[in-house]
């Protein structure tokens, strides 16, 4: 960019720039709709970056370059809350929770047949934070603490782009009643504490973890922990390299404001930009709330952050204060808690699983236990250093976890069952696979068999290989794979393309049918689109979405083995770790001389056509639902992305498009009631121009 002309100019133009970052900021993060892409985004950014560059002067506190501090944190500061941050009493099942809106009844004195309005909302599982706003500007934020006074991590908070920096002033006049609205009145209130909750997506926890393993560095057990530990990090720049997010569900204390009720509270926050959750609803009566809560216990799982309950408020700010508080929790909230999702049981024993990377499990062997629905005989201990964290031994007594599908993991130990002949389990030295000696390089958490020809190592390669996001050669599924590997069919992916029919006949439960399904099958996995074979190839890091990354930007298999690790990692969403696995990997002669056999068996991955695809529907979503006639919902869901679509798993106002096939069921009728235009799947292939 050329200097501008003048510091008026200039001035002029950060302005400028910082009110249109700031809005878009409230498009992206309070309303979830964005405008511009990211790409476009970060040239305003870097745009005012430049600017501010060239005049220091006109850099002021709140600038959207200024979130991020470089000094570093010694001690966490206490600071006092204006107002208590109270915690919840719970409901376990629905009894509970009707008791409980017996009891509001009861105590405001109205007769047992009225309804009272409530809001309910999903209770985040994260870090609770009270955000100090004064004049409209984050002065400080703080940790929950004791409950009175938290840690003063504001350094830290800053670092969060959904945390905005300023309130937005409303648009619309309110709280007549408090003469605030005169036509100089000011739009957001003089002192107001707003609290809420920090957290991190799943995908982004495994992505910490995944970047801890690689440095060696231990990892967090769950979400929850890898948020607390990232907001209390001492150097802000790791906190702002942390994608936390955040939701605002409350007010403590407040100063020239008036709100009226909790649904009224959580629409001003938006306007003001603060980012609320979208999955509330106000109900007119306690049945209405267990609905929702029955809706959210089959969606929960499907969220892409923890969620531990449902919060159910009375809506009106009158009556929440006629009720007030019974010790450290208020009588006009309550957390309903879905059933427990953390057990007891006894670890029978401990067993070592490799990966195919070779990374050596500690697993417990628990003694059967159901939890939530689902019995679970194993749970995963991490590493050999969570266990000495934990103090695991076998015979212990445990609490184990099941958060959303991921694996059950051990808590804790109850400590007060030990009764002496637990035994410490020891990190074996050697590979219970192949007897290699283990490696666990200095400071790093996850110990590794090194033999490159590991049997287990192999298997679990190779299951990966033939699994369904992979080849997708479902005939060799579950155990049939196995077979194959013992009776010493196949070593590698590439004698799988060696097969013939007399290999597979003299094996047992093998008939001509059956053989002859596995054969076609590894025959059409050859021509499987380059991104699935990418992905097969079980590269370090290279997941389903980084293999599709790579595939778009390189388009042949050679061309990616070719590419330095310096090209690599220009590639936006391929970082230095990525990168470098990816050229080691075909730095390897053993992985050449398998990509070499496979292409000499016929195996000829190809890059998706750029035919078939438009922008038609660039920025429009699609949610389908029911059965269609053409293809399967995946199928379609490819054909809408392909065409520039986005697509949802859940119907909501931004929702521009449903596409209903046979037995469509709550998706549609969710549209119907949001006046959501829906398509049948005839329309939706118009829509597209299809022509099969
Ligand atoms: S309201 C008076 N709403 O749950 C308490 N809390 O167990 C006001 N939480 O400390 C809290 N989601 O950190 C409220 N939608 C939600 C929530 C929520 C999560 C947390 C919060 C609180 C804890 C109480």
């Amino acid at each position: 960019m050329d200097k501008p002309p003048s510091i008026e100019i200039a001035h002029q133009r950060v302005l400028e720039l910082r009110e249109r970052i700031d809005h878009h900021n409230y498009l992206y993060y309070a309303l979830d709709q964005p405008e511009i892409s990211d790409a476009e985004y970060d040239a305003l950014f870097r745009e005012l970056r430049t600017i501010e560059d060239e005049y220091p002067e006109l850099i002021t506190a709140d600038s959207p370059t200024q979130r991020v501090g470089t000094t570093q944190i010694t001690t966490f500061a206490s600071l006092p809350h204006k107002a208590p941050m109270l915690s919840l009493d719970n409901a376990f099942g629905e009894e509970e929770l009707l008791e409980w809106d017996r009891k509001v009844k009861r105590f405001l004195h109205l007769p047992m047949d009225t309804a009272v309005e409530y809001v309910a909302e999903l209770k985040i599982d994260g870090l609770s934070i009270n955000l100090t706003y004064r004049e409209g500007k984050l002065e400080s934020a703080a940790t929950r603490g004791n409950g009175l006074t938290g840690e003063d991590v504001t350094p830290n908070i800053r670092a969060i782009p959904a945390i905005p920096l300023s309130l937005r002033p409303l648009k619309t006049k309110r709280n007549e009643d408090l003469d605030l609205f005169a036509s100089d009145a000011p739009s957001y209130p003089v002192l107001i504490e707003v609290r809420g909750e920090i957290f991190l997506t799943h995908q982004e926890f495994a992505r910490i973890n995944s970047e801890n393993e690689e440095r060696g560095a231990s990892t967090f057990a769950n979400c929850r922990n890898a948020a607390a530990g990232s907001v209390r990090q001492k150097d802000p720049r790791i906190t702002a390299g942390r994608k936390l997010d955040t939701f605002l569900y409350a007010v403590g204390y407040c100063e020239g404001w008036r709100f009226q009720s909790q649904y009224e509270l959580l629409q001003t926050f938006k306007e003001w930009g603060l980012r609320t959750n979208p999955n509330i609803r106000l109900c007119n009566d306690i049945h209405e709330c267990l609905e929702f809560i029955r809706e959210w216990s089959e969606r929960k799982s499907k969220l892409n952050y923890d969620m531990d309950g449902v919060v159910v408020k009375v809506n009106d700010f009158a009556l929440q204060n006629e009720l007030g508080n019974v010790s450290r929790s208020p009588r006009w909230a309550i957390a309903y808690k879905y059933p427990a999702l953390q057990v007891r049981t006894v670890i029978e024993d401990i067993l070592i699983q490799e990966g195919m990377t070779g990374a050596l499990t500690p697993v417990a062997v628990l003694k059967p236990v159901a939890v939530a629905g689902v019995v679970v005989s194993r749970a995963t201990l991490h590493n050999e250093d969570e266990i000495r964290r934990k103090d695991v031994r076998i015979g212990d007594t445990v609490i184990i976890q099941r958060a959303g599908e991921v694996i059950p993991e051990v808590v804790e130990v109850v400590l007060e069952e030990r009764t002496g002949g637990e035994r410490e389990f020891q990190m074996p030295v050697e590979c219970p696979f192949c007897g290699a000696p283990v490696v666990r390089p200095e400071g790093e958490a996850v110990t590794r068999c090194p033999n490159p020809d590991c049997p287990e190592k192999v298997r679990q390669r190779l299951q990966h290989f033939v699994s369904r996001n992979a080849m997708d050669i479902e005939a060799l599924g579950g155990k049939r794979l196995d077979q194959l590997i013992d009776a010493g069919l196949i070593r590698d992916e590439a004698d799988l393309y060696r097969l013939r029919m007399e290999d597979l006949l003299p094996l047992d439960r093998m008939g001509e049918k059956l053989a002859s399904n596995i054969l076609n099958a590894i025959e059409a996995s050859k021509k499987s689109p380059l991104k699935n074979f990418l992905y097969a190839l079980g590269i370090r890091h290279v997941g389903e979405h980084t293999a599709e990354v790579l595939c778009e930007h390189f388009g042949t298999l050679d061309r990616i083995a070719l590419s330095g690790e310096e090209e690599l990692s220009q590639i936006h969403e391929i970082g230095t770790v990525i990168a470098r696995s990816v050229h080691l990997f075909f730095q390897d002669q053993r992985n050449l001389n398998r990509l070499e056999r496979m292409k000499a068996a016929g195996v000829n991955p190809e890059t998706e056509s750029r035919e078939g695809r438009s922008n038609i529907l660039e920025g429009k979503s699609f949610v389908f639902t029911g059965s269609l006639e053409h293809f399967t919902r995946e199928g379609a869901e490819e054909i809408a992305k392909r065409n520039g679509g986005r697509i949802s798993g859940s119907v909501s106002k931004k929702t521009d498009y449903v596409v209903a096939g046979e037995n469509a069921g709550s998706k549609l009728n969710r549209a119907e009631e949001l006046g959501v235009t829906v398509l049948t799947e005839e329309e939706f292939l118009k829509m597209i121009e299809w022509k099969s």
